[in-house]
């Protein structure tokens, strides 16, 4: 976690670098007016809409919103925690990051990615030249697969044996064993010692988006168990937001149309060979939200394929859920179910592409699906069957942000239960805000405040918003004292982000935000920080010390109404009495003057 890093080093680390070099290092960049412009790199796009802003040290899509720091960049970009991209940012800025006692491993170097490309290309090779290579070649070919498809995957094999790996990576270097067990390639003994964890498994390398192998899924020969194995979490490896294929499928089509998300490596290959190739595979895992996110970024339309049997729906409905939440106009989710007994490689080789992409636009858009499903749970013919399925329907379409694809939903369910759909969206409301116990947070309104924007800005949001934009202002905003005791939403994370600055002016926007990182006003400031300010230059601090003004008397105002509504109730200390009155003599004093 953040914590071993000292927060000053971040601090300088942040002021020392800028986000501008830092991306264009990857992304290049062409300026445009104040900011820099490039094609996003985390989704497909034909013109530029992701913005660097040199000042802010910020980056920013108006496409897919994707936002960050610099150092968010890195972890985003290459796949780095948080500590590798310190690193990594570090060594660009000729800084040392110091060692703080603990019993912290020491980071992962870029140097894993290229051991896992050793592991790759030593797997490839033993495909062909391992003893055993005649029984994996025959394995793959009775799959019927082709030399090329073994090729464009890089599809290899890892021998029988304990220490094949381990000895032609590693002999004898203990240093990069401990790192091929990093990577999940290699396992460590109970007596000390290594060996290899995948070991006579036909190999298939997972590559991140940018073709890097970041990991491995293994499959048996035979009907040994596990059938497949796959490399456990690791720095470089996730399960949950990997995509087995997308690398290989984004490289086929510049532009992908759809995407077809199936369950297994073997099908992923099979509809390649036969010219599907924008199909991925989750790798042994439910879709996650992080899965639809990713692959939203990519293409509008995504394809869910699915065994027609119970276990199949029940996969496709959990798949539903986590889609649901990052569904929105523009965005289309189909869901296909195949005949019982069926996945999409026997599919392909049984009935060919043509069939197989007819069966696609037989497939069901969501809506169907998601009533289809629900329907089943209850008999809309009936009345208490219709309310039954708005209960059913509730939770889940509360999860929609507001817009035209949640509108179309709850047009469907009007049309079904016989409702308005006016009607529905009050009652919908209703849950959101209605009955809350004490002390709850309303969740499903805090995940979906960004259409807020727009409105009104208060005092506090204007200054904080600045302040982002531009730290410096903090030393024009006096004495922070007599905000103090202000009970104004958001007053303490501006007052704090005012302290620190004026201690230390040096600091930069994205400095801040990561002082802040991962936490609920992290978050916040990072929704500030995307915002653009049309005002120009000259007048921001005119303006941030107005905003600063009006936060004063808008305090000042609710200091006086509770020390009157004290009083009125006869509760006054003899200071408070005295308060009161010079609050009013000082306003008085001012129109007077
Ligand atoms: P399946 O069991 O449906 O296998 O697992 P498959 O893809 O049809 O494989 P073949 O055709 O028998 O070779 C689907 C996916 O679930 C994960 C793998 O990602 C697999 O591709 N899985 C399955 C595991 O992770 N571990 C297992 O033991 C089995
Ligand atoms: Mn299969």
């Amino acid at each position: 976690m953040a914590g071993r890093i000292p927060q000053q080093f971040i601090d300088e680390l942040m002021t020392r670098i800028d986000i501008v070099e830092v991306i264009d290092a990857r992304v290049p960049l062409r300026k445009a007016g104040r900011d820099y412009m490039a094609c996003c790199p985390f989704h497909d796009e034909k013109s530029p809409s992701f913005s660097v802003s040199q000042q802010k040290q910020f980056y920013y899509c108006f496409g897919c919103g994707a936002h960050g720091t610099a150092l968010g960049f890195l972890m985003e970009y290459e796949h780095l925690d948080f500590v590798e991209a310190v690193h990594e940012l570090a060594g660009q800025a000729g800084l040392q990051v110091p060692v703080q006692a603990g019993r912290d491993a020491p980071p992962v170097s870029k140097d894993l990615y290229g051991l896992l490309e050793q592991a790759a290309n030593f797997y490839t090779r033993q495909l062909r030249e391992s003893r055993h290579a005649q029984r994996a070649g025959d394995y793959l070919k009775q799959r019927g697969l082709s030399a090329a498809i073994i090729e464009r995957y890089a599809i290899g094999f890892a021998a029988p044996g304990w220490d094949n790996l381990l000895q032609f990576l590693s002999a004898g270097n203990t240093t990069l064993q401990a790192q091929l067990a990093k990577a999940g390639m290699l396992i460590e003994k109970d007596g000390g010692g290594y060996y290899d964890r995948f070991r006579d498994r036909i190999m298939f390398p997972i590559r991140d988006q940018r073709g890097r192998v970041i990991g491995f899924g293994g499959r048996v020969l035979g009907d040994e168990t596990p059938k497949y194995l796959n490399s456990p979490e690791t720095p470089l490896f996730h399960k949950g937001r990997e995509l087995y294929g997308l690398y290989e499928a984004r490289k086929a089509t510049r532009v992908l149309e759809r995407l077809l998300v199936v369950e297994g490596y073997m099908d992923v290959v099979a509809l390649a060979q036969h010219g599907i190739h924008y199909a991925v595979a989750t790798l042994g895992t439910a879709t996650t939200r992080d899965h639809a996110e990713r692959l939203f970024r990519i293409t509008p339309t995504l394809l869910f394929c699915f065994d027609g049997d119970r276990a199949g729906r029940e996969a496709a409905w959990r798949a539903l859920e986590n889609v649901l939440p990052v569904m929105h106009e523009g965005r289309q989710a189909h869901f296909l179910f195949l005949p019982d007994g069926e996945d999409p490689d026997s599919m392909v080789r049984k009935e060919g592409s043509a069939a197989f992409e007819a069966r696609m636009t037989q497939a069901s858009s969501f809506s169907t699906f998601f009533y289809d499903n629900l329907m089943k749970k209850t008999d809309i013919s009936s009345l208490d069957g219709r309310a039954r399925l708005v209960e059913l329907a509730r939770p889940l379409l509360s999860n929609l942000s507001e817009g035209v694809f949640r509108h179309m939903m709850l047009a469907r369910l009007g049309e079904l239960v016989r409702m308005e759909p006016g009607q529905l969206t009050k009652m919908l409301k209703q849950v959101e805000s209605g009955p809350k116990r004490a002390g709850e947070k309303p969740k499903i309104q805090a995940r979906r405040a960004r259409p807020e924007s727009r409105a009104a800005k208060s005092p506090v949001r204007m200054a904080i918003a600045l302040l982002l934009q531009q730290p410096r202002l903090a030393l024009q905003a006096g004495d922070l004292n007599r905000f103090a005791g202000f009970q104004v939403p958001g007053i303490e994370l501006l007052v704090s982000l005012l302290q620190q600055l004026q201690s230390q002016p040096q600091l930069n926007s994205g400095a801040l935000l990561e002082r802040w990182r991962g936490t609920e006003d992290g978050h916040h400031l990072m929704r500030l920080a995307q915002e653009q300010h049309l005002l120009p230059e000259e007048n921001w601090e005119a303006e941030f010390c107005g905003a600063l003004d009006n936060l004063y008397a808008q305090g000042i105002e609710q200091r006086k109404e509770n020390l009157l509504n004290k009083s009125h109730i006869g509760e006054l200390t003899p200071a408070e009495k005295l308060e009161l009155q010079g609050l009013f003599s000082l306003q008085n004093g001012g129109r007077s003057s």
